[in-house]
């Protein structure tokens, strides 16, 4: 039997992967840019095992799991399996660090960790463009939890999806930003990213928001490794307020936001004009998070709660993706 464990960081993107141009290869409609968060962690042990009959056996969190979880972790030990010349089925174990249910994005560690741990228990030796490469299959995001602290993914040019990977642009220690996380509501979101990446096409403002993604990025890109916290937040809320345009007009449309998600970021940038160096930033959920040099997030977490905000988590960067076992 052949066993690997291995963990991976959640990410929060400064610019948006939203849209595929393949929806099976994930090969993205634009590059995108994230930082890899500490602390929020998914843990994950494959182990494939010649004698076991059935179909692979997932547990999540301590939950035996089918369906489509496992239907989707199952695809892609395929690809591990035909990449190594494996048949054998796999026993996955795998817990997150942060609480489940609270509006985290568990794919993108959840894939990352998969892929490292996999590839490492059927006898693959991947350098870190391959792990990413194979991630992005998984889960468009977890190509990003690869690699360490800030990274950014490269849509690629390759059918094939080769070059579509992501690389670290600053190491975790380049900038003590914390992500100061607003969590509103623990319920499922209603349409997952996956359905989500397939309508976004459907909108009007999709290839608008696609065309001026280069200039974005690079602005944001370039604020980040000048740590320039003002053209930074300018184009973090930019980017992922245009996300949201998309999601709002794509047909049929997707409505992430809560009163609570208007109320944090009518706020933020009313304290960034006082004086407190924050920004927000939204993904495919109500949460919010803020993005503030670390020596802010204490007072960040407490206007958050004067808000009403029920719950914050904080987040340092780290990563990269790693086998502990
Ligand atoms: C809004 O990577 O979760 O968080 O590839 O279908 O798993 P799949 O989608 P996913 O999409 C992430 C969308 C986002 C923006 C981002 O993280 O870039």
């Amino acid at each position: 039997m052949h066993t690997a464990t291995a963990e991976a960081l959640s990410n929060i993107a400064f610019i948006k992967y939203w849209g595929n141009r393949d929806q099976t290869l994930r090969l993205p409609s634009n590059a995108s840019l994230s930082m890899n968060l500490a602390g929020l962690k998914t843990v994950t042990t494959v182990a494939f095992d010649p004698s076991l009959p059935g179909p692979d056996a997932l547990t999540l969190n301590g939950h035996p799991t089918t369906g489509a979880a496992l239907a989707r972790v199952t695809r892609h030990l395929d690809l591990v399996r035909a990449a190594a010349g494996l048949s054998a089925r796999a026993v996955v174990t795998s817990h997150n660090t942060f609480p489940s249910g609270a509006g985290i994005a568990s794919s993108a560690s959840g894939f990352a960790a998969l892929t490292v741990a996999a590839a490492r228990a059927a006898g693959l030796a991947l350098n870190e463009v391959d792990l990413s490469v194979l991630a992005r299959r998984g889960s468009g995001s977890a190509s990003r939890s690869i690699p360490a602290g800030f990274t950014e993914w490269l849509a690629g040019e390759q059918p094939s999806g080769e070059d579509s990977y992501a690389r670290t642009i600053a190491p975790p220690e380049h900038w003590a930003l914390t992500d100061v996380i607003a969590v509103l509501s623990a319920a499922h979101k209603a349409t997952g990213s996956t359905e989500g990446h397939g309508l976004a096409d459907t909108s009007p403002f999709q290839a608008a928001r696609v065309a001026d993604a280069p200039r974005r990025l690079s602005l944001c890109r370039t604020a980040l490794l000048a740590r320039d916290f003002s053209a930074f937040s300018e184009i973090v809320e930019e980017d992922a307020v245009a996300m949201h345009a998309v999601m709002m007009t794509s047909r049929p449309p997707l409505f992430y936001w809560q009163p609570l998600t208007i109320a944090v970021i009518q706020a933020v940038p009313v304290w960034r004009a006082e004086g407190l160096p924050v920004c927000f930033t939204i993904d495919a959920g109500p949460n919010v998070h803020c993005l503030t040099p670390t020596e802010h997030a204490p007072e960040v977490e407490r206007r958050l709660r004067a808000l009403g905000v029920p719950d914050v988590l904080a987040a340092a960067p780290g990563g990269p993706a790693r086998i502990i076992a």
